[in-house]
């Protein structure tokens, strides 16, 4: 099975998580794109929920799907956030920001009681790190900023390459809060919770991608089934 039809069967997993009344955040990606695309169906079937999407593209896509939306000011505590990863942990850490919503996606969560985790089995690592971990980070101060990352990093003993992520037209990519971000390819984080403490020292780092503490439940879908793992 391909990764994409995998990923639609953890999305569709997901609707049936969705109960009356609830106010969901809705992630970035792929993933969560068919999640919303189901999601959609049920609310033209009757059901009601509000959402608060992670980025400006899923907003677009949940208005268009006529999905009834909200802001974390009108609605600053949800019930359930469902949102894709780019890596889960057997501790359902993660990596996230594969989209560059990273930031959106992290506030969403944090405001939410629960966070459910849609991915295709490619997504599970036993260690963190083979996909770059995105940092987020004001335009102002960019080469010290990265100087600062590379120098975390190498106290930590992690090597790789720095990228500041570019636009498919070639220009610099710049994310739904008007910020950069830059791809640290570590290849492993032994230390998840140490790194993302140090990077956050960093004055131009807005955040990083590492999700500690947050996901309370992951839908991983495979070839045969969908495998339900929850928080210990
Ligand atoms: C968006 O910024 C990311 O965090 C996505 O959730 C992540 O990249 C997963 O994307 P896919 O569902 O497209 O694989």
């Amino acid at each position: 099975m391909d990764p994409a039809a995998m990923k639609e069967r953890a999305a569709h997993a997901a609707v049936s998580h969705v109960e009356r009344g609830m106010r969901l955040g809705l992630g970035t990606g792929s993933t969560a794109e068919a999640f919303v695309r189901g999601l959609a169906e049920r609310v033209a079937e009757g059901l009601t929920v509000v959402g608060v999407p992670t980025s400006e593209r899923t907003a677009a896509l949940a208005q268009e799907l006529k999905i009834p939306l909200s802001t974390l000011d009108e609605t600053p505590e949800l019930d359930l956030t469902i949102d894709g990863a780019d890596e889960i942990d057997p501790k359902l850490r993660l990596i996230k920001g594969g989209g560059g919503a990273l930031l959106r996606e992290k506030i969403v969560a944090a405001a939410s009681h629960q966070m459910l985790v849609i991915a295709d089995s490619s997504k599970r690592v036993d260690v963190l790190g083979a996909f770059p971990l995105p940092i987020e980070v004001v335009p102002f101060g960019l080469g010290a900023s990265v100087r600062a990352i590379r120098a975390a990093a190498d106290a930590l003993e992690l090597a790789g390459e720095l990228t500041v992520r570019k636009a498919a037209d070639g220009g610099v990519f710049v994310t739904d809060g008007g910020h950069v971000i830059v791809d640290a390819a570590f290849g492993r984080i032994p230390d998840p919770e140490v790194l993302a403490d140090r990077l956050l020292h960093i004055p131009g780092v807005v955040e990083h991608g590492l999700f500690i503490g947050l996901a309370t439940g992951a839908l991983i879908a495979g070839a045969d089934e969908v495998i339900h793992l929850s928080q210990a």
